[in-house]
Formats: structure tokens, C-alpha cells, sequence
């Protein structure tokens, strides 16, 4: 199902995470193959978005945004009747559950569908003429150019859209680069974009991001990159553009967000909360609670009770029913769990849950280390898998230095039942990370609401209207009335 075209460079086998039992032991089943894009390919789909852009005087950067709407909307058309191998896809790729799949397919339908409708409204609102002193102005929402577009292997669809759909929409044209788990499934919606826009206004690439990406930024090409990935990443490519000042960068990154559990707590709902919030998807998303700072009053009784919780989530393979732990996609990610944990103990720690970071194939049975300290890894990495670090404290100021000192700036989640001293964190809080949540886990969704993250998080602000922004400019037709 996942074979795709051979263009002039080597095809690359797709081996899935899920391993089958056969007569030789557990095999991982190859699933697929692509082409890897050579430089020369790479620059051409770049010219092709440039042709189709051509200095914002072409086809689709000049077309009426009713007319955009149009193509979008017959390609969300062509996307759902794809659905079935898209979700087959993401389970087989990335190891992901049916029914999250298909959550993700269904809420990056809802987030097209939402884009067009904001569109709608701010077309509407921004179109109008405004008389000021003698000057009839009308404003626009311009395209800003060529965007290189490139999303994370946790959420291949969505991630990926919640970038490429607003900025093809505002009239710009796209270059994309799938990510390097979660690729096969861009096939058949690759053919669904040839299908419904003109030619060269969404150019798909695959190939290593390594070999391929750092001649498009050298090229200047880019007006804007837009990535859902490492700050690392985003940093090193930015700095490959020879006008690193001109170029747009919309980006959602690294995050270490928080779970703050406080004395008066209702122990019941946090350790519900943040068990899911760290290991959905088996801790895989940039928005998983990644560290837990824990009341020393309530330590034992939180740990019991979290412990027992992680022992009744369900190990399974992706069709299974109930299954919320997965295999892990990124081959190399268990030996770096492993280390984390050997470092923890190292330092102090210990896993204390039954079989906490046991492995079996491309399955990682979540730890929980405790108790965790600066000395440690975990303290301040993004683990991005199952492992939940709980920290004790004691004073309320610990965990606001170490919200200060962090890199990171994306959420944090507060547990009380205390109204009063809710009241006094959220303004310390909310000055730290871009969404505070109370007596809940940290999550991007609902879609429509504002993602975006401080300091080494994000750059530009995502989802629906605020994307719409991040991918335009205003713009002004102003005439002098005598
Ligand atoms: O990894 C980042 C995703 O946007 C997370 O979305 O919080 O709904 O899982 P989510």
C-alpha cells in the first residue's frame, strides 16, 4: 500500500515499529518504500513553487480567496475519501492506536474546515473601505511567498496541516517535506493535491532532511520555514539562510511542560490528568507533560496511587481495543530512554513502578523516577516517550525559579482545590508559558485555540486565525479622496 514512484535517487525501505510474531521470532514487517529526493530534485520542486508563486504576480498568490477556498475545499473532498489508508497508514508507521488515528484524521478535517470558516470571517471584516481623513482604505491579507514546510513524526497529519493548509490558503506556495516517520501516508494525499490545485502550488519532497534542506535555505529562495519539530533543528536551519533577517519562521518546538501538584490537590483527578498527559501516545507529543513537581505532604499517597494507575494502562498493538501504550517509531529512541534512566539512578533516583522502563521489541514500559533532581537529565530534557520524572518540593517559589531558569516555555498544569492559591499562581504562570491549565493536563486541542510557546518553544503563533496571521502580511489600498 505504501509504495511510491522512483525518482533518479535510492528508494528507502519502510520497516514498521510493529513487530510480528513468526516462525523466526517477532519480525518487523516492511510496510513500504519512497524515493529520497537528490539535491537536484529538491531545487527542482523548490523552482516549481517558485515559478507558481512568481514574485507574488502568479496564479495563486493573485486568485480571489473564494476561489482558494474553493480548491481547498475540494481537496478536504479527495483527503476523506482517503481515509482508511491514511489512518491504516499512521498505525502502521508510527505505531499509533485506531482510534487515535482516526482522531487525528478527523480533527485535521475540522481544523481545514475551521481555517476556511476564520478565513471567511476575516476576509469579511478586513475587505471593507474605511474612510480617515480624506483616504478610502481597503485592507488585504497577502501571501508572504514560498514557505518550506516540514512536521513531526507524532502527529504526521495534523501537525503537518496545522502548517501547510493555512499557508497554502493565504495564497502562498508550499514546498513539503514529510517527516521522516510518517511519510508513506503523504502518498495518496499527495496525489489529492495534484488533483486539486494548479501545478507547483504544493510540491511534495521526499529524502533525508540532512542531504536535502540545507541547499534549499542556502538558495534564499525561502521566504518563510515552517516547522513543528526540534529547536535545534529550526536554529541550525534558520541560520543557513543567506538572509536570515527577511526570512519568515512560523515554529512550534521543544517543550518541558510541567505538572504542578500542590498540597491541597484532589490526588484522584491529578494522578488521572497527569497520566494521561504525559503518557498518551506513550509521552510522544510536544505538548505531554514532561515533568511533574510534587508536594512532599502528598508524595506517598500521589505515588501509590499513580503507580497503580500506570499498571492498569493497556500494552498493546495499534488495533487492539483500549490500547494506549504502542510501540515507539524512532528506532533509536529506547536506547536514549535507557540512558536517561541510568543517569537518574546515577544521580539519586529510582524507577519506582513494577517493570518501570522494561523492553520488549519496540515496546518501552513507562517509568516512573523519583525522585528526581537537578543533577539529572530528566530535569531538564524533552524524554519525548514514557518516562514521567517527579520532582518534590516543598516551597512553592522551587518550581517558579526552575519555570524561570527552564528553556522552555510552552504550558504548565496546576492541581488544587484551593481557589485562592490557583488565584495567586496564575499570574506568575501564565508570565512563563502560553496556556496554564487548571486541574487539567496540558494539550494543544480544542484546535482552535492560540499554540504557540515562550523562549525556545515556538516562534509565531498557530491554529485556525492566528495561523492565518502567521502566514500573511496586511496590507493596505489606500486612495486620496479630493
Ligand atoms: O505534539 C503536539 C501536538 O499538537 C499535541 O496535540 O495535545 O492534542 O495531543 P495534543
Amino acid at each position: 500500500d505504501g509504495e511510491m514512484k522512483k525518482w533518479d535517487g535510492a528508494m528507502h525501505e519502510v520497516y514498521s515499529p510493529i513487530y510480528l510474531k513468526t516462525a523466526e521470532g517477532l519480525v518487523s514487517k516492511r510496510i513500504g518504500s519512497y524515493p529520497l529526493a537528490t539535491e537536484k530534485e529538491a531545487q527542482e520542486s523548490l523552482n516549481a513553487a517558485v515559478i507558481a508563486y512568481n514574485d507574488g504576480r502568479g496564479e495563486w498568490p493573485t486568485m480571489s480567496v473564494a476561489e482558494r477556498i474553493h480548491h481547498v475545499e475540494s481537496f478536504t473532498g479527495k483527503m476523506i475519501a482517503r481515509k482508511e489508508i491514511v489512518v491504516k497508514l499512521i498505525m502502521w508507521e508510527i505505531g499509533k492506536s485506531h482510534a487515535d488515528a482516526i482522531k487525528e484524521f478527523d480533527r485535521t478535517v475540522e481544523y481545514i474546515y475551521a481555517t476556511i470558516d476564520a478565513l471567511k470571517n476575516l476576509d469579511r471584516d478586513s475587505s471593507g473601505f474605511t474612510i480617515v481623513e480624506g483616504i478610502a482604505s481597503q485592507s488585504r491579507r497577502s501571501p508572504l511567498g514560498v514557505v518550506l514546510c516540514m512536521g513531526p513524526f507524532n502527529y504526521p497529519l495534523n501537525e503537518t496541516f496545522t502548517t501547510l493548509i493555512p499557508a497554502l490558503i493565504m495564497g502562498n506556495t508550499i514546498l513539503f517535506k514529510p517527516p521522516k516517520f510518517g511519510t508513506l501516508l503523504h502518498y495518496p494525499l499527495q496525489e489529492a493535491f495534484q488533483e486539486a490545485f494548479p501545478k507547483g502550488v504544493i510540491n511534495v519532497i521526499y529524502g533525508r532532511g540532512n542531504i536535502i534542506i540545507p541547499g534549499l535555505m542556502q538558495s534564499g529562495k525561502i521566504n518563510v520555514l515552517t516547522l513543528i519539530g526540534s529547536s535545534k533543528v529550526a536554529n541550525e536551519l534558520k541560520k543557513q539562510h543567506p538572509k536570515v533577517n527577511r526570512l519568515r519562521a512560523v515554529l512550534g518546538l521543544d517543550a518541558k511542560n510541567a505538572s504542578i501538584i500542590t498540597s491541597k490537590a484532589d490526588i484522584p483527578l491529578a494522578v488521572k490528568e497527569t497520566l494521561t498527559g504525559a503518557l498518551s501516545f506513550n509521552g510522544q507529543r510536544c505538548t505531554a507533560l514532561k515533568i511533574v513537581w510534587l508536594h512532599k505532604s502528598i508524595a506517598d499517597e500521589f505515588l501509590k496511587q499513580f503507580n497503580q494507575a500506570v499498571s492498569e494502562l493497556k500494552f498493546g498493538l495499534p488495533w487492539e481495543e483500549g490500547v494506549s501504550l504502542t510501540p515507539l517509531p524512532e528506532p533509536y529512541k529506547i536506547d536514549y530512554l535507557k540512558e536517561c534512566i541510568a543517569d537518574a539512578v546515577a544521580h539519586g533516583g529510582q524507577v519506582v513502578n513494577e517493570n518501570g522502563g522494561t523492553v520488549k521489541a519496540s515496546f518501552f514500559y513507562p517509568a516512573v523516577v523519583y525522585p528526581v533532581n537537578k543533577e539529572m537529565k530528566l530535569y531538564y530534557e524533552e524524554q519525548f516517550g514514557p518516562i514521567v520524572p517527579i520532582v518534590p518540593f516543598e516551597d512553592m517559589e522551587e518550581v517558579i525559579e526552575y519555570l524561570i531558569e527552564s528553556n522552555y516555555g510552552q504550558q504548565v498544569s496546576i492541581f488544587s482545590t484551593d481557589s485562592d492559591e490557583l488565584a495567586a499562581l496564575i499570574d506568575p504562570l501564565v508570565n512563563q508559558v502560553s496556556r496554564v491549565n487548571i486541574n487539567s493536563q496540558s494539550q494543544r486541542g480544542p484546535d482552535v485555540f492560540p499554540f504557540t510557546g515562550r523562549k525556545d518553544s515556538a516562534e509565531g503563533t498557530l491554529s485556525v486565525t492566528d495561523a492565518i496571521r502567521s502566514f500573511s502580511i496586511r496590507s493596505l489600498v489606500a486612495f486620496k479622496m479630493n
